[in-house]
């Protein structure tokens, strides 16, 4: 990492692609992906860790990414949902009718795909659990859970992608 009169150089690997930008400190890794590599996907809503708005993947695990720091994901395998291609999960969110707005739906997305990377037939107490660090406005949930369900079937005989 170089240093520069209070910025810092940075080479991210964000979905399977190395990217260079400077940042300050203190700059989460929500505003460095969106405001300094265009990738606007990422949600911003509380920016204090509750609705899970901002979740990208960091190695394969959900994060928010409004309570991590650019510097500290530096070698760290990103994805956020430009890069995401388990396209089973995402069909399942359009025939379910998993969003409505659509704005949380690139958490939930990223989330889900992390829990049928570990789980690939959850349980309906797992699915819940596992989502509950998401916040959805419109849907009511069930919508995504059945997404989520349709997904976990559908993969049944093959690997359920979460990493991208
Ligand atoms: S914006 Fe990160 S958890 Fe809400
Ligand atoms: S679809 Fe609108 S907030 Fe979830």
């Amino acid at each position: 990492m170089k240093r520069y009169e209070g910025w810092l150089a940075l080479m991210l690997d964000i979905n399977g692609e190395r990217r260079e930008t400077v940042v300050r400190p203190a700059d989460t890794m929500l505003r460095v992906l969106r405001e300094r590599l265009g990738l606007r996907g990422t949600r911003i809503g509380c920016e204090n860790g509750d609705c899970g708005a901002c979740t990208v993947l960091v190695g394969g695990e959900p994060v928010k990414s409004c309570m991590v720091l650019a510097v500290e994901v530096e070698g760290e395998r990103i994805t956020t949902i430009e890069g995401l291609s388990n396209e089973a999960l995402k069909e399942a969110f359009l025939s379910e009718g998993g969003f409505q707005c659509g704005y949380c739906t690139p958490g939930f997305l990223l989330n889900a795909a992390a829990l049928l990377a570990r789980h690939p037939k959850p349980s309906d107490e797992e699915i819940r659990l596992w989502l509950e660090s998401n916040l959805c406005r419109c849907t009511g949930y069930e919508g995504i859970e059945r997404a989520v369900k349709r997904a976990a079937r559908g993969s049944e005989g093959g690997r359920a992608e979460g990493s991208a």
